[in-house]
């Protein structure tokens, strides 16, 4: 079976979303465990709290919509948490390994981004204003954990451990 529909489409994203979400659940705990600095862990900590809650809008998406829970498995988010999961393995310099973290999680952000921009659209297109409220909630926590990471990254935190090394 093809796609016949807007309907169709946005009932397959939804169900990709699902596994993507899912699969993040998973490995941010693993993400907060490798970072070294305090903010970065937190803000990991902060965004399972958060995707737990986007795990919670799909599966409401999905009852709007009256489909059963999706079986389909998102290979993007899979390859994105595998390469996540060699940044943890790399290793290294404690500043250096939070900077490839934070490069994996932003892939990861916009990888959600990008899905749930395409949904809103879609819902919004469909007419189902309940869906496109939902996603464009977790548009916005996905937006500012981004925003969050950018700060981390770019706000000195690599320059103060620069310092500390320095000095110890
Ligand atoms: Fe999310």
């Amino acid at each position: 079976m093809g796609f016949n529909s807007l309907n169709d489409v946005l009932q397959e994203q939804l169900g990709d979303l699902h596994s993507a979400e899912t699969q993040l659940v998973g490995a941010l705990p693993k993400m907060a465990q490798a970072a070294h600095h305090e903010p970065l862990r937190e803000a990991f900590q902060h965004h399972l709290d958060e995707t737990r809650g986007h795990v919670t809008r799909v599966e409401e998406a999905l009852g709007e919509l009256g489909v059963s829970m999706p079986t389909e498995v998102c290979k993007g988010m899979q390859g994105l948490i595998a390469e996540g999961e060699e940044m943890i393995q790399m290793g290294g310099d404690p500043m250096a390994s939070d900077a490839a973290l934070i490069a994996a999680a932003q892939r990861v952000e916009h990888y959600e981004i990008a899905a749930y921009g395409t949904a809103r659209q879609l819902a919004d297109d469909c007419g189902f204003d309940a869906i496109k409220d939902l996603m464009d909630q977790t548009l916005d926590e996905e937006s500012q954990a981004d925003k969050l990471l950018t700060k981390i990254a770019t706000g000195g935190m690599f320059k103060a451990g620069v310092n500390q090394q320095a000095a110890s």
